[in-house]
């Protein structure tokens, strides 16, 4: 097990700090926004958009008369005299091609000047003239309205498995709550930002992205160019969550408008210009129903969820997929409905579906436990799934078990007072709550290449991406490990469409994509290595057999006897210092249907609520998770840590609030949309078993990105309910639910 608070010393082969973090630290990372070649920076064109102020209709007019005139404006872009295109528009995006608006805070305009205050200014002065249509807002007024998604679409509306009449008719004991979760916003601390600029029939952009492959891809297809036409560069992304997973409105626009001017065009979004156009979690209401038999054992799970979508098109949040498969049950049946808004789209946000499943599952699993008088974590290993009970399959490797056991340990669960409202400290109560933790392990097909140096180090480059998880990280340390040498001298590109292509960073496959194909291509790499040996009369091991070399420290030599040999530098210098070059790619296995690879944890909360203000601390968290083999303690233990905080916040503050009549996000800025700070955290103890899932992936590895928060926000929530014996079931839980 590995743990973040304790003394842990970085095993060989890892990287101790990660490969960015000093470019980080002292702001030679270089995010989209902030590139001033190889374009000449005094011809860039700073762009704003602007959006509407109505949440349904379409536009009448926009007089830009008067921002025309404004100092430094060099073009406005609206419906009215954009550049058509010919491609059929993506129904998620708002690119000038028509009237119509769909939500308050939609894209209707791009202004372009000289200078950002000139282009805001300017923006000010266009005057808009709407027709306004009734807007679909209110949702929880509208749950009548909800129908099941659209055919033909790629949400599902639902999953039924026994017959859940039959055996809820054997439960003793029964829960049956509704449990709601708001709209939730991403927020990274990069705003959205896009560089585009044209070199003939060639457009090149740097955008903050999770999926620069992706990019390239919505931007050939909407704009109706080759392929290659277009190079897409990301280096850095100051975090993504999802919301960077997709190529929003924005980054058409300014590629647009970088036409229009034929200079580059800086496009960075708002703080406040995030709350719709670039995707939000929906909101969701689960009607959950569980019945036990007097054992504590589940007969039948019903999960009916209803979630809003914009408009425009849908998404699903799958609230419902985590009741499905997280515990045996004969029956089990779910279904997912849609309540059309007048919003922007709704997206992946960290842990799509297991976020807000786990969320509202685990309060219900914390209220039957409660009902049968059973510890709840004892409840949840009477109901283990050894198998998934959702595909009838096995789990590729499940340790879940083991995830109660050593975090009730490390918690000191077994403190606990079974009855609410028991333990207080002066004017606070105290209260404990665990809740179990799970996220899909996704791979998907990847490349690299490999390049060994005559200088005696090694290149690795992938067209992968690193949000922030550490991926520039663990690239070097395979590369190391393939070729025998320490990860230090390995250097690491990523972030370039012209680099082989590799998955979008989100539903936390990269680790478990990317590294194999790093592994390949460095083994292809070595292998060539010991043919330049081999055929090299000048070589210690010339004529010897590849199976008969090995590689270490920087030297190839015979496994037999390691004092023959030379180092990679002399064998290159030798043969015209050329480098060795090897492309690898990997991809799921042929078996991956027959098996679910799935991560799980466990995770437990202390938390203090003050008697007077209903004001919740929470004090402790402790998890442990199953997710493979960690790939490097520092940047791995963090993002589970970063997860968890996440998690306080789902369960404590974050709330994107529309208003009712015009539909725009009340609270969408720092100072209104509550994050936990700081102050609101307390310690976190988070550890992982380090099983490795090598029927997953050679490495052994399940991906981490996501699987911290889900859990953590129904960990809080009874832990809250522990320490006061008041059930709160709709998030957030803001001292007025708690009173
Ligand atoms: Mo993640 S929500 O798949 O970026």
């Amino acid at each position: 097990m590995i743990r973040n608070n304790q003394a842990r010393p970085t095993p060989e082969g890892q990287l101790e700090h990660r490969y960015d973090g000093i470019a980080k630290v002292t702001g030679k990372a270089k995010y989209a926004a902030e590139f001033t070649e190889p374009f000449p920076k005094k011809d860039l064109v700073y762009a704003y958009i602007v959006h509407s102020t109505i949440p349904s209709g379409s536009i009448a007019s926009i007089d830009q008369k008067e921002a025309e005139r404004a100092f430094g404006v060099i073009a406005i872009l609206t419906p009215f005299n954009v550049p058509k295109l010919t491609s059929a528009k993506p129904h998620n995006l708002s690119i000038l091609q028509d009237t119509e608006v769909h939500y308050n805070g939609q894209p209707i305009a791009v202004v372009l000047a000289s200078s950002l205050p000139f282009a805001r200014q300017a923006a000010r002065m266009l005057t808009v003239k709407y027709n306004q249509q009734p807007a679909k807002l209110n949702f929880m007024g509208r749950l009548d309205e909800a129908r099941p998604p659209k055919q033909g679409g790629r949400e599902q509306p639902g999953t039924q498995r026994g017959d859940l009449a039959a055996s809820m008719a054997k439960a003793t004991v029964t829960v049956e709550e509704t449990y709601s979760t708001p709209l939730q916003n991403h927020n990274p601390m990069e705003p959205h930002a896009t560089i585009a600029w044209w070199e003939g029939e060639e457009l090149n952009v740097y955008d903050g992205t999770q999926y620069i492959s992706g990019v390239k891809m919505s931007l050939a297809r909407i704009l109706n160019l080759p392929l290659e036409n277009v190079h897409v560069q990301c280096p850095y992304t100051g975090g993504g969550f999802g919301s960077k997973g997709t190529a929003w409105s924005h980054v058409t626009l300014a590629a647009m408008a970088a036409k229009v001017v034929q200079k580059p065009v800086k496009l960075v979004l708002e703080r406040n210009q995030m709350f719709g156009p670039v995707g939000t979690r929906p909101t969701t209401v689960n009607k959950i129903r569980i019945g036990a038999d007097a054992s504590g054992k589940i007969v039948g799970i019903q999960h009916d969820a209803i979630m809003s979508t914009s408009v425009m098109d849908d998404f699903a949040e799958h609230s419902a997929g985590t009741s499905r498969m997280l515990y045996n049950s004969e029956a089990n049946a779910t279904t997912e409905k849609m309540v059309e808004m007048n919003l922007g789209m709704g997206t992946y946000m960290r842990a799509p579906g297991e976020a807000t499943g786990t969320a509202v599952l685990e309060i219900a699993m914390d209220e039957l436990a409660h009902k049968l008088k059973m510890d709840p974590v004892q409840l949840r290993l009477v109901n283990y799934a050894e198998t998934d009970p959702s595909r009838n399959r096995p789990f590729s490797s499940k340790h879940l078990r083991e995830c109660y056991t050593q975090a009730a340990e490390n918690f000191g669960w077994s403190k606990r007072n079974a009855e609410p409202g028991q333990k207080t400290e002066g004017n606070k109560q105290i209260g404990y709550g665990m809740a179990t933790a799970t996220y899909p392990a996704n791979r998907s097909v990847a490349a690299a290449i490999v390049r060994i140096l005559p200088n005696g180090r090694v290149f690795a480059g992938s067209g992968t991406q690193d949000i922030g998880t550490g991926m520039y990280t663990i690239m070097a340390q395979t590369a190391a490990a393939a070729l025998g040498l320490a990860p230090t001298l390995v250097d690491v590109k990523l972030g370039d469409s012209a680099l082989p292509k590799a998955p979008v960073s989100g539903g936390s496959q990269s680790t478990a994509s990317v590294l194999p194909a790093v592994d390949a291509a460095a083994k292809q790499a070595k292998l060539k290595l010991f043919q330049l040996a081999m055929q090299d009369a000048h070589s210690p091991l010339y004529n010897a057999k590849d199976t008969d070399l090995d590689t270490k420290d920087g030297h190839i030599f015979l496994k037999s006897n390691p004092a023959t040999g030379e180092s990679f530098t002399a064998l290159l210098t030798r043969n015209g210092a050329a480098p060795i070059e090897a492309e690898g790619s990997a991809e799921p296995g042929p078996d991956k249907n027959s098996m679910t690879t799935q991560s799980f944890g466990a995770v437990f909360a202390e938390v203090a609520v003050d008697k007077d203000t209903h004001m919740v601390q929470v004090r402790r968290v402790v998890g442990t998770y199953d997710i493979g083999t960690l790939m490097n303690n520092k940047t791995g233990l963090n993002q589970l840590m970063g997860g968890i905080v996440w998690g306080v916040g789902f369960a404590l503050h974050e709330e994107a609030v529309i208003d009712p009549v015009y539909g725009r996000t009340v609270n969408g800025n720092f100072a209104d949309y509550h994050v936990p700070v700081n102050a609101d955290i307390g310690d976190i103890d988070v550890s992982v078993l380090n099983i490795p899932d090598t029927k997953f992936n050679p490495l052994g590895s399940r991906g981490i990105g996501e699987i911290g928060i889900t859990g953590a926000a129904a960990a809080v929530a009874n832990a809250i309910y522990n320490a006061t014996g008041k059930r709160v079931r709709n998030y957030p839980m803001t001292p007025d639910k708690i009173m």
